[in-house]
């Protein structure tokens, strides 16, 4: 390739918003936020509580509609498309409060989001067994979910993740309220998926853990982008340290 051409590539963006708002009443949780998610990368997303993190995930992956602005993932328009359209679009998920079914079997609770998979039960049952153990609960999987503590119960929404292998992982607060050695494994498993190719939008409050990790960072404010860059230029940037210091 020529330096001419490569001067000019674009970049490859698997994630963009533009102008996306998202109204509760006379709330603007998410007010006119741009942002851009490179393939392969790690986009951090930080705030105080209530400064948007999570609603701004939800209008991603469908679970609320936006009142305006778009969300393009894969260069394909997939604003306000329901959250199974999405997910079956390569977008996996985990939550802030963990959705896992309580009175089902670890192996249950990966093989129902695949209800409606070509595949046969044994080929589920053994990916489900493998993603188990990629989170260390291979021994659990007969346990039911509510046998969990609140740390495997993230740990059970990656597994979840893992097994329908999507391309773009939104992880909300993975690790809130984790102990340090369920952490590490949870920071392990997000660099060895990224290194095979998946991105991230990663929130949390953590910010050692989200420095460490993301490739570029983006700072909520009242549901405003109050400032976007690299780990460096994000500590060090004003308006950041204010919105912080001023909670
Ligand atoms: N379903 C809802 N109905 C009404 N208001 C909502 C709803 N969901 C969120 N909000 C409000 O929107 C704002 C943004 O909330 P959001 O949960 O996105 O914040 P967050 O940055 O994820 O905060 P936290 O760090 O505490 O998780 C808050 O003022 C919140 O109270
Ligand atoms: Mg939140």
């Amino acid at each position: 390739m020529s330096a001419a051409t490569a001067a000019t590539a674009p970049t490859d963006v698997i994630l963009s918003t533009g102008g996306l708002v998202k109204r509760f009443g006379g709330l603007v949780a998410v007010d006119n936020v741009a942002l851009t998610l490179e393939r392969g990368s790690v986009l951090g997303m930080i705030g105080i509580n209530g400064a948007g993190k999570t609603t701004v995930m939800n209008c991603v992956n469908g679970i609320y509609k936006s009142d305006a602005g778009s969300v393009v993932f894969n260069g394909v328009d997939i604003t306000n498309r329901t959250p199974h359209a999405i997910a079956k679009s390569g977008v996996g998920r985990t939550f802030q409060v963990p959705r896992i079914f309580h009175r089902m079997t670890l192996i249950d609770n990966l093989m129902v989001t695949e209800l409606d998979s070509a595949d046969s039960d044994a080929v589920l049952t053994e990916r489900a067994e493998q993603a188990l153990a990629r989170v260390d609960m291979f021994d659990l999987r007969y346990n039911h979910g509510e046998e969990l503590s609140g740390g495997q119960q993230k740990l059970l929404e990656l597994a979840r993740v893992m097994m329908f292998d999507p391309e773009l992982i939104l992880l909300d607060e993975p690790f809130a309220g984790v102990n340090p050695s369920l952490c590490r494994l949870f920071i392990e498993r997000i660099r060895e998926l990224q290194r095979g190719g998946k991105s991230f939008l990663l929130v949390s409050h953590d910010l050692t853990s989200i420095y460490k990790l993301s490739n570029r960072i983006i700072v909520l404010n009242q549901g405003q982008v109050i400032a976007e860059g690299g780990v460096d230029d994000i500590k060090s940037d004003p308006a950041v340290i204010e919105a912080y210091l001023g909670q």
